[in-house]
Parts: C-alpha cells; sequence; structure tokens
C-alpha cells in the first residue's frame, strides 16, 4: 500500500511527538506519525526523576551553569555548541510543556518544583542546585500524554503498531521509508519530502536492562545500512539504580530527595570516592563506586548488590514525591521501602551514541558534516551530541523536548522549499525479501538463545569496567551468534501479529548494535565517561578527545574520528 504524507516521523516518543507538533502547526503540511508501539506506551513513559532547566525555582541558577554541568558531566566529549543550545531552549521548552497542560509538582507557592540530580550544580562546580523539574516520579509519563493529547488535538495522522523496516533513499535524498503492518502483515510504503527517526535507544543488547521490550535499536541501524555512520557507540550509560536482577529503573530523583546507597556494612560508600557530590555524583561514577565496592567484597552478603536507603525519607515524601518508585519495590521486591532498605545494581539504561546530527536535527554523514537531504534524527536514537561520554539524569528530557522542537521546525521550512523526490523502482524490495527469508526456514537456529546469549555476553564483558581481553572475548562471540543468527528459524509462519518474526527481526538489529559498540570500545584505549578501560584507567586527550564514527562498508566495519567541537570550557580532569 501506497501513502503520501510531507513528513514522517518515526517513533511517537517525547522528540517524535514534539517533532510532529511542530509540523503539524503548519496547517499546509500533512504529517503521519509511525510507531511500533500505541504512543502511549513509548519509552519516554519510563523517564521518572525529571527533566532539567534552570528555572532557578529555588535557589539562583543560569542556563550556563546548566551548560558546563552537561560538558562536564560529559567527560568533555560533548559538543559545546549544541549543549548550550540544549540547556537554553531547556527553559522556553519547559514553560511550555506547563502551558500544554503537563501537571508538574509544584513549591508551596505555586511554583514548578525542582529537586537535586547528579552533576547539576550552582556557579560552575560549587554546590549542587535543585534544577530537576518534576511530576512526581512520572515526568515521562506525564510529557508523554501532554505531547500526544496536543498532537491528537493538532490532528496528526498516526500509524500504530507499525515495525519500520527500511528507509527508502534515492541518489542520497531520502524520500520514504518502508514499514509493516503488525495488524495483518502488509507491507506499506510511506513517500514523504522529511523523514525523521526518533526510534529510541537499544538498551535490550544487555541482560540487565531499564529499557522496554521495544528498545532494540531499529531506528540507528536501518540508518546505518544507509551508508549513515554510528557516532560515539561505545558510550553506553548503566544507570547506577536497578532493581536487582530485574533491571527496573529506580529514580535517581530517590538520591534527589535524600536517599543514601550503602555496602554491606551500612557505610555511605560514596563519601570516600566524590566527597562534595556524593550520591549525586554522575552516573558513570556512581556506577563504577558500585562495581569497585562489589569488587572488594563489600556488596551485600558478599553478593553484586548494594542497598538504596530512603528509610530516613519519611512516608510523606516517598508516597508523594517517588510513588511510582514505591508501587515498583512492593510489586516486584515484596519490600517497604518506607521502612526496608533496597537491593539495587547498575542496570543498562541510555546510549549516548547513535545517529550523528547536527543541532537542527539533520542527520550528518562524516566529519565535514554533509547532510543527507530530508533525514532527520532525535532522541535517544540521535547524537547531537549534548552527552558526550555520560548523560547527566534529567537532561534525556530535555533532549528529547529541544531537539525534537528543533527538528520539526527545520523539517517544515525544509518542506516548504523543496519538491517530492521520486521514489526508486521497488522501495519495498529489500524488505519483502528480508520478511521471505525470515519466514521460509523450517528449521535452524533459535532466535531466544541466540539473544539471551548476547545480553550476557555484553552484560558480562561490555558493560560498567571493560578490558582489551573482555572486549576481544565479546567480539568473537558476537561474530559467532551473528553467523547463528545466519541461520535462525521462526516457528510462527502467520502474517497477523507475528512476534516471534518482529522479535527476531530487533534480534539482527541488537547483533549489528553489539558489534559497533564493541569495535568502538576497542580503539578507544583510555577511560572516558560511561567508557571505563580497566587497562586504560586515565583519559587521553591528547589522542582521543574526539569522537568515533563507525561506518559498516562491505569489507567491515571502518571507524573514522570527527573533532568536539568546544566553545567555552577547556577540558579538566573531573573531581566532585
Ligand atoms: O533516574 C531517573 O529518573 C532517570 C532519569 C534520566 O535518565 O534522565
Amino acid at each position: 500500500m501506497y501513502h503520501r504524507f510531507d513528513a514522517i516521523v518515526v517513533g511517537a516518543g517525547g522528540a517524535g511527538l514534539m517533532a510532529a507538533l511542530q509540523l503539524a502547526q503548519h496547517p499546509g503540511i500533512r504529517t503521519a506519525v509511525i510507531s511500533k508501539l500505541y504512543p502511549s506506551r513509548s519509552h519516554t513513559g519510563a523517564a521518572q526523576g525529571g527533566i532539567g532547566a534552570a528555572l532557578g525555582n529555588h535557589e539562583e541558577d543560569h542556563p550556563e551553569w546548566h551548560t558546563f554541568d552537561t560538558v562536564k558531566g560529559g567527560d568533555y566529549l560533548v559538543d559545546q555548541d549544541a549543549a548550550e543550545v540544549m540547556c537554553r531552549e531547556a527553559v522556553e521548552s519547559v514553560y511550555e510543556l506547563e502551558h500544554f497542560g503537563l501537571p508538574f509538582s509544584r513549591t508551596p507557592e505555586g511554583k514548578i518544583d525542582q529537586r537535586r540530580f547528579g552533576g547539576h550544580t550552582r556557579n560552575f562546580g560549587e554546590a549542587p542546585v535543585r534544577r530537576s523539574c518534576f511530576a512526581a516520579d512520572r515526568t515521562g509519563h506525564m510529557i508523554l500524554q501532554t505531547l500526544y493529547q496536543q498532537c491528537i488535538k493538532h490532528e496528526v495522522d498516526f500509524y500504530s503498531e507499525y515495525q519500520l523496516l527500511d528507509l527508502i533513499v534515492n541518489d542520497g535524498v531520502c524520500c520514504g521509508i518502508v514499514a509493516l503492518n503488525i495488524k495483518d502483515g502488509e507491507v506499506h510504503i510511506f513517500h514523504a519530502k522529511a523523514i525523521l527517526f526518533a526510534t529510541g535507544g537499544f538498551g535490550r543488547a544487555w541482560k540487565i536492562t531499564s529499557n522496554a521490550l521495544s528498545n532494540t535499536g531499529d531506528g540507528v541501524m536501518i540508518a546505518a545500512r544507509h551508508g549513515v555512520p554510528l557516532e560515539d557507540m561505545e558510550m553506553y550509560q548503566f544507570h547506577p539504580t536497578g532493581v536487582y536482577k530485574l533491571g527496573i529503573l529506580l529514580t535517581e530523583g530517590a538520591r534527589g530527595e535524600g536517599g543514601i546507597l550503602r555496602n554491606d556494612s551500612g557505610e555511605r560508600f560514596t563519601e570516600r570516592y566524590a566527597p562534595t557530590l556524593l550520591d549525586l555524583a554522575p552516573r558513570d561514577m556512581v556506577s563504577r563506586f558500585i562495581y569497585q565496592e562489589v569488587k572488594e567484597g563489600r556488596g551485600i552478603k558478599g553478593k553484586d548488590y548494594v542497598h538504596l536507603d530512603l528509610t530516613h525519607l519519611g512516608a510523606d515524601v516517598v508516597e508523594n514525591k517517588l510513588p511510582d518508585l514505591a508501587d515498583f519495590v512492593r510489586v516486584y521486591l515484596g519490600i517497604d521501602p518506607v521502612r526496608e532498605l533496597i537491593p539495587i545494581q547498575p542496570t543498562a539504561h541510555y546510549a549516548m551514541g547513535g545517529i550523528p546530527t547536527d543541532i537542527d536535527g539533520r542527520v550528518v554523514l562524516n566529519a565535514e558534516e554533509d547532510v543527507m537531504p530530508g533525514f532527520y534524527a532525535a532522541g535517544e536514537c540521535a547524537c547531537v551530541s549534548v552527552h558526550g561520554a555520560n548523560r547527566l539524569g534529567t537532561n534525556s528530557l530535555v533532549d528529547i523536548v529541544v531537539f525534537g522542537r528543533r527538528a520539526g521546525k527545520h523539517m517544515a521550512r525544509h518542506i516548504q522549499e523543496v519538491d517530492f523526490t521520486e521514489l526508486p523502482p521497488k522501495p519495498d524490495a529489500f524488505s519483502r525479501e528480508q520478511l521471505g527469508q525470515l519466514l521460509s526456514r523450517e528449521s535452524g537456529e533459535s532466535a531466544a538463545e541466540i539473544r539471551q546469549h548476547l545480553q550476557e555476553e555484553m552484560m558480562d564483558k561490555v558493560s560498567v569496567l571493560r578490558t582489551e581481553d573482555k572486549l576481544k572475548a565479546a567480539q568473537k562471540t558476537v561474530a559467532q551468534l551473528k553467523q547463528a543468527y545466519t541461520r535462525v528459524a521462526i516457528q510462527d509462519r502467520q502474517t497477523w501479529y507475528n512476534s516471534e518474526l518482529l522479535e527476531t527481526m530487533e534480534l539482527g538489529y541488537l547483533l549489528d548494535i553489539s558489534e559497533i559498540t564493541i569495535a568502538g570500545a576497542l580503539v578507544r584505549k583510555e577511560s572516558r565517561g560511561a567508557h571505563y578501560r580497566d587497562d586504560y584507567p586515565s583519559r587521553d586527550d591528547a589522542n582521543f578527545l574526539k569522537h568515533t564514527l563507525v561506518y559498516g562498508t562491505p569489507d567491515g566495519l571502518m571507524v573514522r574520528y570527527k573533532p568536539v567541537k568546544i566553545t567555552k570550557f577547556e577540558p579538566k580532569e573531573r573531581k566532585y
């Protein structure tokens, strides 16, 4: 089936909906949002603790301080021009969300309430600042609902439960996508002048993750198939406080409200590692502190977890400011967080790297920043790069609203300036062949077994602490799993709601993403932010103050580099 719109947005999380909303405010522009989920189930809904903006509702604050924290938190791999834009526009974006109807928590005087989050300070590191604007611990959920309502109001067309299969590019110009209607298995072609990928992250490559089942990097790998390099893929964030063994996120807002991390002897161990910011040092550091405690035998009962202690906060704070956290802990662990300690461990959480873009969301193809006309990306699948080597908590929600908005505005201008590019012959041929191959094999390898092996290997060897030996071993395993994947067979041959088919396709993306993540981690022989190499424990600005770009070529992966944009803040040692 063929459809024609001016703009196609793939992904109905915060970045996609924000872009769609900008487009929909231009009466002549027809916009469709294509998503493999119903919009209200998008992973933005899982973001809990808040959105950072220098409103200064409790103490003085400035976007420039927010920029500094973002750059330092990202271990100076952040493109500072982009961070300046993000932190400046964060303020108007939060007020815009408020005016759209987002029910922020309030101070007694009725202002938007704000709380502390890791790495956020005032006056360039002098003291912590309350910068996270929140709606209890359901901030992402509220952003998603608010933006979805606005999109409905502005008559955006939604194609929900459509799986992205391919990007259509003709002579270097992006002109559409191919998608599968999950309901009946029909292949659809969407022809457009501008296409935005807001397809989210890929935490499902790891065994312990805060990510939804749907976070499998589909858009990232489909872009890579069309010659787009992937930037800084070795920079993958582990959030310190996932529910032990399950990975479910327990918001950093809990520590923002005063929660404390304790080891087996009840010690607040962050005092030894980050004497100023303590439990609210940036996530890469706190995750390493936990690993260190476990490695040195101070995990709870000698095991691989520590405790999050909220017992001193009182029922009022826990029930009113952290209600979802309290529910998760009660439901999944049978623990009352008001009275009992919560077992936690770092959980795979967020991709700092992804599809490289400029500050208007245009996808760039190389270090010279040549763009692919008509192709945009925003949100977690994109790398602007505002998070560098480690994202600060709250900056993911800032990223999606600021750069989703900027991408939508640029797409609207682009659409008014260009004609439709003709589709190439048989634009859906690749997708049909891919589906046919997957559905035709009668017997072979099991996708579930390959996935489980991949997730265990990534967790064991490509997580918080890395070494050359571990990475090489993981590289070998992933190569073997990719071989096995060429023989994968699925049992379900139905055309409608074939979740086995979809999950098998998603596994293919996860395998490719893991291979690229490992390749980036192997060439970066230094420690920076979330990428910590036990065998190269120092940051090496002389050799590695640069972004990695990994290209897929017929001869294998090719690594190139791109300079980091430094405007105001010269790299310094990170101390907290
Ligand atoms: O901890 C949290 O609430 C997560 C927020 C984020 O990833 O920004």
